[in-house]
């Protein structure tokens, strides 16, 4: 099959969240099974981008209303990335820093849809799928099959896939102009709540709507941010596929990241060698459990709990602990993070920013990995987690819940139900307790590390949904 995965991320190219972890690793996993696959995403000013080594295949202006903006689309060439990949540069939107966060995000992204069409429906063949991730990229399925221009699509089957359902790309009608000329007896497929949604038009007209779990496709029936009715009306090409993991990235046997790679037989040695590098890099203790907290610095992620979670879990166990937190977002919750410092140097520390290498390390050397989070399509740092012996410490929601079970049920986490402090704290507690009971942690350690979570085994079944849409 011919497959194009259409999206704002892609890992590693650009990256903020699992949106860039999962384009950057499933088309990878769909070439090796034998398709065709193609990733498109914007061009943004980023290190990973060499001029020479991209070929530019297709060149042309989007208009928006009276603004033009011309745009280069150029192949990757080296192939080091095992999928062929797109980069749309259109300079004067995207050639920033951030690949999010502008008050002209709507033009932006409604700009890189319009010239992914343009050179998609150019070519002599049609795709057998295109694939849509996130609102960014939820007006290609309306224009698809009603703009006049992209008419060649047409009968093209669509998939999107919901990462996060809370940001929908909605704009008032009075940027409709911006859109190509399409069929306007279809303008109320793009309303809903009286604005253009960009989220809602794809479920509307997408051939089929996938979430990155299935329990997140059962909690969205219920609260899906505004979208509950129409995610009911679409049920019957709804289905949730728990996202999987790059196992050739996240390897602790392999991983060049860490400074001792193990095994499931040494990692009681290799743990303890990255936990004292990182104890040494972060001021902590190496002779006690490490907890840690990896990801955006948001209330979605539950990270406004930590601090307060943090400085109880600290005074209560005093000394027994040590929490390390890596992330950036929220500019209160980051300071919040960063005064706690003062307060419990030796035990606690805090980097605000993102960096890959440190995560992977952090996956290494801690023993606990706390995901607090209020919404988790599926998530994947708990997958990342059991990979590297790290026991996650999760609230029972999405994706979560489909993967971490309580250790009171003989599983591979310790899990809680509400996003509260004091949730999160009676489960660090229940870690202290697990970690010093050596024989139960290490086995709750090993029934994590023994899980199959590979796209190999989960790449399928989006292959068996695209053979049921295109049949
Ligand atoms: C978003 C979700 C996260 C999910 C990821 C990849 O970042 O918040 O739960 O794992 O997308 O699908």
């Amino acid at each position: 099959m011919e497959i194009f995965h259409i999206a704002a991320e892609c890992y590693p190219v650009a990256k903020v969240g699992g949106l860039g972890d999962v384009v950057g690793s499933l088309p990878k996993y769909q070439n090796k099974a034998g398709h065709l696959v193609r990733v498109v995403i914007p061009q943004y000013e980023t290190k990973f981008i060499i001029e020479n080594q991209f070929d530019t295949v297709f060149s042309g202006v989007v208009q928006l209303g009276n603004f033009n903006f011309p745009f280069t689309i150029k192949k990757e060439s080296t192939a080091i990335l095992e999928f062929e990949l797109y980069v749309v540069q259109i300079p004067e939107l995207f050639d920033r820093k951030d690949v999010y966060g502008y008050e002209d995000d709507i033009e932006r992204f409604v700009a890189f849809q319009m010239a992914t069409l343009d050179w998609i429906s150019s070519r002599n063949n049609v795709p057998d799928i295109i694939h849509c991730h996130d609102h960014h990229t939820g007006l290609i399925p309306f224009m698809m099959q009603y703009a006049a221009k992209y008419e060649k699509l047409r009968t093209v089957s669509t998939v999107i896939t919901i990462h996060n359902a809370i940001y929908q790309g909605q704009f008032g009608f009075d940027k409709l102009y911006y859109l190509p000329e399409f069929d306007l007896s279809k303008v109320t497929v793009l309303e809903w709540d009286n604005r253009i949604n960009s989220l809602a038009t794809a479920i509307k007209c997408a051939s089929v709507v996938t979430t990155v779990s299935p329990n997140f496709l059962n909690e969205i029936n219920n609260f899906g941010y505004g979208l509950e009715s129409l995610f009911n009306m679409v049920r019957h090409k709804s289905k949730g596929i728990l996202n999987g993991i790059d196992t050739q990235v996240w390897n602790p046997e392999k991983d060049k990241m860490v400074v001792a790679n193990y095994t499931m037989r040494t990692v009681d040695k290799g743990k303890q060698a990255n936990k004292e590098q990182l104890c040494s890099q972060f001021n902590l203790d190496p002779t006690k459990p490490l907890f840690s907290f990896i990801g955006r610095l948001l209330e979605e992620k539950g990270a406004d709990l930590l601090s307060h979670a943090a400085a109880l879990a600290l005074s209560e166990n005093y000394k027994e602990i040590n929490i390390l937190i890596l992330g950036s977002g929220n500019t209160e919750i980051e300071n919040q993070l960063s005064h706690l410092l003062a307060s419990f140097q030796g035990n606690y520390n805090v980097f605000i920013g993102y960096d890959e290498e440190l995560a992977h390390l952090i996956y290494a050397g801690s023993d606990f990995l706390l995901m607090p989070s209020r919404v988790e399509p599926c998530g994947l740092n708990q997958m990342y987690a059991f990979r590297y012996g790290t026991i996650p410490i999760v609230r029972r929601t999405g994706g979560l819940k489909d993967t971490v079970i309580d250790i009171g049920d003989n599983g591979n986490g310790i899990c809680h139900d509400q996003a509260s402090i004091v949730d999160v704290c009676y489960s660090i507690r229940r870690a202290v307790d697990l970690y010093k009971d050596k024989k139960s942690f290490k086995n709750v350690r090993k029934i994590g590390m023994n899980m199959d979570h590979s796209w190999e085994r989960v790449c399928q079944e989006y292959i068996d949904l695209y053979n049921l849409t295109t049949n």
